[in-house]
């Protein structure tokens, strides 16, 4: 299958590239500005697909920002000339601004919503046309827990929120024409993101109540299964649903 992966450089969406192509899909993934990390996991995608026998698999990166709509459509544009068509569409990248809304500025607020709600809702609409075209497509869009709410994240809540009622009418409205739509809710992932933004306390919390061993943290690639299963046959008739991969402890502080 063909798939396109928005924040494919690093964490979860790096972690869904190099998935895909372990299991023989072609993709085609973005990053914002770290070139580096995008070549990074273009390569190991590369050294997957090889090392499972996928020798003809194609793994290329896009220099994207999600949040300008002409650029969205100039990279779609190129995605089509170099795959000719798309299949998957893995809507992962996402940045967050925490701060408590009696201090978030008007910019943390445009720039959190602008990312994680804007950027779908321009990727989507975009490969939309090819995939009714194809009479089949995946949308999988990556969520968090905190679209239930989170101290400081009124932003990042909010546009996660959001990003349900984007996919869910997306379920509704093409369904029929072979596009199912879902969300998957990622639980605690080690990633950039967490590592470098996640408060103690929700990390304390976390490791106390997740009902795993030892209240360990998810893998990527247990993330990227989910989503495989999806974009597969056996996901067809899956539609509209929001799925948790939380290790079952689906709220924090
Ligand atoms: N990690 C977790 O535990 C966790 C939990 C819940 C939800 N999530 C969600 O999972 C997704 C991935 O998170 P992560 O932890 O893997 O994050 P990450 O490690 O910080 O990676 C973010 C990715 O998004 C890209 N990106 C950021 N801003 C962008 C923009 N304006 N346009 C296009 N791409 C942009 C980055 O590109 P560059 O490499 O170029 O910067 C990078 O590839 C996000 O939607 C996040 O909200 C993560």
């Amino acid at each position: 299958m063909y798939y396109f992966v928005t924040g494919g450089s690093r964490g979860i969406g790096a972690g869904i590239v190099e998935f895909a192509a372990r299991r023989g899909h072609h993709v085609a993934f973005t990053y914002v500005s770290n070139a580096e990390a995008a070549e990074r996991s273009k390569q190991a995608a590369e050294a997957a697909a090889k090392q499972a026998g996928h020798e003809g698999v194609q793994i290329r990166h896009y220099q994207l920002d999600v949040k300008d709509v002409e650029r969205v459509e100039a990279v779609a544009d190129q995605v089509l000339e170099d795959f000719e068509t798309m299949e998957v569409i893995v809507n992962c990248a996402g940045v967050n601004r925490d701060n408590l809304m009696v201090a978030m500025s008007n910019e943390e607020w445009r720039e959190v919503l602008a990312t994680n709600l804007d950027g779908p809702f321009y990727v989507c609409r975009q490969f939309l046309q090819t995939l009714m075209a194809n009479r089949f497509g995946r949308i999988i869009n990556i969520s968090s827990i905190q679209h239930e709410g989170g101290s400081g994240q009124a932003n990042y809540a909010a546009a996660k929120a959001g990003l349900h009622g984007l996919t869910k009418t997306l379920a509704k409205e093409y369904g029929r024409r072979g596009i199912t739509a879902n969300v998957v809710v990622p639980g605690f992932f080690d990633t950039d993101m967490t590592r470098e933004t996640m408060p103690q306390a929700n990390k304390d919390y976390w490791k106390q109540y997740c009902p795993m061993p030892k209240g360990r943290m998810g893998k990527v690639d247990e993330l990227a299964g989910v989503v495989d299963f999806l974009a597969s046959e056996a996901g067809a008739f899956v539609n509209g649903e929001v799925i948790n991969v939380t290790g079952g402890l689906g709220w924090t502080v």
